[in-house]
């Protein structure tokens, strides 16, 4: 009989609707906070920034240095900001990379420890500081997870850092802030959304709680996904928003897999996260599918729409490879311009993350995943 055990690990307040972010100073309580906004360069020209925090009676500082994918020593430069302006409530704004930077923001903020000294789970100490996540992509669920993942500046590598202190006290999901997301960006966030929901789901940890997570993200990512790189809808964004935030619910319970521990050494060499699990999770599902059947057997249906209807769990491997051949994303390694002789190295590096390889269904050694990344050469 299987057993688990359960951590408390939700976020104090979530918030969801159209128009939520501009009812920000009614949800934070904040009345004496010094509060610190950060987000990306991009988003900072945008009106939704300006309108954010001019809705924050305080006069929030903005914080803006965060590259797409951040490093160690970028990540302590947002840190030092906060250390320096001595900032109470951090407001992380902006997609997976924003709200990873702004989770270590806030933890570490009042300390004077290092980013690389946290590394790993269970480093950090006590959250002197609020934490509020507003995610503008549908995809990371980094909102909804106690982990934040960034590149060590020296050894290149993708480094955890978990720990309860980076669950967030406040998450307002407001679709009308990924209504103007390009449809390539829509494509790789929903695709990461789905690994989360799909990965977490047939992962060797799963239990009838993350299942429930990872259904019910399903059952939303399933219907909408094929629309999302269509002209925008609100439902349909709404809908991805909250597949990912239950994404985010059933990894941080069940973790994530095969196809994430593949997409690291891809991101590594620059390619967009999304994109990567997009390229991976179609051969993924197939090279493993004598392990997941069963598990898939018990969701295709939840992919169903009035237009296409999914009869078994053959079919669902088809209609993900569809989608991710149809949408306006990269999709060999030749594309992202690595060239297959880095095919060892990939696979190399990959088994090494022994923190996701553990919870696939099937082995991951080096000539399986070498075997994965030939097919997508
Ligand atoms: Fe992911």
């Amino acid at each position: 009989m299987q057993s688990f055990q359960l951590l408390s690990q939700f976020p104090l307040q979530v918030v969801y609707g159209a128009g939520t972010a501009q009812k920000i100073e009614e949800i934070l309580v904040h009345s004496d906070k010094k509060i610190l906004i950060i987000t990306d360069n991009f988003l900072r020209k945008t009106a939704m920034i300006d309108s954010l925090s001019k809705s924050l009676s305080n006069d929030p500082a903005i914080y803006s240095e965060i590259a797409a994918e951040p490093t160690s020593k970028e990540v302590e430069k947002a840190v030092q900001f906060c250390r320096e302006g001595n900032f109470n409530l951090v407001v992380g704004v902006g997609g997976g990379s924003v709200m990873d930077t702004a989770k270590i923001v806030a933890a570490l903020g009042k300390s004077q420890t290092k980013v690389n000294q946290v590394y790993g789970n269970g480093k950090l100490k006590n959250r002197e500081i609020g934490l509020a996540l507003i995610p503008t992509t549908a995809g990371t669920g980094s909102e909804s997870t106690p982990n934040s993942l960034i590149f060590d500046s020296i050894t290149g590598n993708k480094e955890a850092i978990i720990g309860q202190q980076l669950i967030p006290d406040w998450v307002i999901l407001d679709p009308m802030l990924t209504m103007e997301l390009p449809p390539k960006v829509s494509a790789a966030t929903g695709l990461d959304a789905l690994c989360h929901c799909i990965e977490s789901f047939f992962s060797v940890n799963a239990n009838p709680v993350s299942e429930a997570y990872s259904y019910e993200g399903l059952k939303l990512l399933g219907a909408n996904l094929g629309k999302v790189a269509n002209k925008p809808d609100l439902e349909v964004r709404g809908n991805m928003l909250v597949g990912s935030f239950f994404g985010g619910l059933a990894l941080t319970i069940a973790g994530t897999t095969a196809v994430h521990a593949l997409s690291y050494p891809l991101g590594k060499r620059g390619v967009p996260h999304g994109v990567a699990n997009g390229m991976l999770l179609p051969k993924v599902l197939q090279y493993y599918s004598p392990y997941i059947e069963k598990k898939l057997d018990q969701v295709y249906h939840l992919f169903s729409t009035a237009d296409q209807t999914i009869n078994n769990s053959r079919e669902l491997l088809d209609l993900i490879a569809r989608y991710v051949a149809e949408f306006p994303i990269s999709r060999t390694l030749r594309e992202v311009k690595i060239p297959a002789s880095e095919i060892p190295q990939l696979a190399k590096e990959a088994i090494r993350n022994e923190r996701l390889i553990k919870n696939n269904p099937g082995p991951v050694a080096a000539e399986d995943a070498e075997a994965i990344y030939r097919m997508i050469e």
